[in-house]
């Protein structure tokens, strides 16, 4: 099997659905936030703090281009989609699956998130991330999934009846 990636806004549940699909099809889940803490021995938001997001970013690529093109599960972090390079990457490897979260829902889940610095901002700006990313994910997906009103547990039997 193809590995499956996953795709999307924070707070869309690409952690939580990878861990249902990793349990349901028997595969190894891969978190590419969780590979750059390890890698680098540092939490993310220390990351973005002492060397910046520019850097944060190259060690998101460097975690991307080495990901197993087959039998895993990914789950990918909301900005991996802003480098073409990884557009480009995304789109030959793996079938991709968007989880599309509305953006009313992704503010109410992430009301009390303090762990992601691109959170941290004014609202307009969240705001406005938020639409600028929504194109770009459906650029690199094969499949689009919505997550409101939908438990883990179901959006991970729609991604397996998808890739089918
Ligand atoms: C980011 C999303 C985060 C993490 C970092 C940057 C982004 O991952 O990679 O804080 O640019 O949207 P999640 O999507 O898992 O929250």
């Amino acid at each position: 099997m193809e590995s499956i990636i996953l795709v999307g806004f924070m707070g869309s549940g690409k952690t939580i659905v990878s861990a249902v699909l990793g349990e349901k099809l028997s595969c190894p889940v891969i978190d590419t936030d969780v590979a750059i803490e390890e890698k680098h021995k540092k939490k993310i938001p220390a990351i973005f703090q002492m060397e910046g997001e520019k850097v944060f970013r190259t060690y998101e690529s460097d975690i991307l281009f080495n990901l197993p093109k087959e039998d895993a599960i990914i789950a990918t972090g909301g900005g991996i989609v802003k480098s073409e390079q990884n557009r480009v990457w995304l789109r030959k490897h793996g079938t991709v699956v968007h989880l599309h979260t509305s953006w009313e829902e992704t503010v109410k889940r992430l009301a009390s998130d303090t762990d992601r610095p691109l959170w941290n901002n004014e609202m307009d700006q969240k705001c406005a991330l938020y639409k600028e990313r929504q194109p770009l994910y459906e650029e690199v997906s094969d499949f689009t999934v919505t997550t409101n009103g939908k438990t883990p547990e179901s959006i991970a039997k729609e991604i397996i009846a998808l890739i089918k």
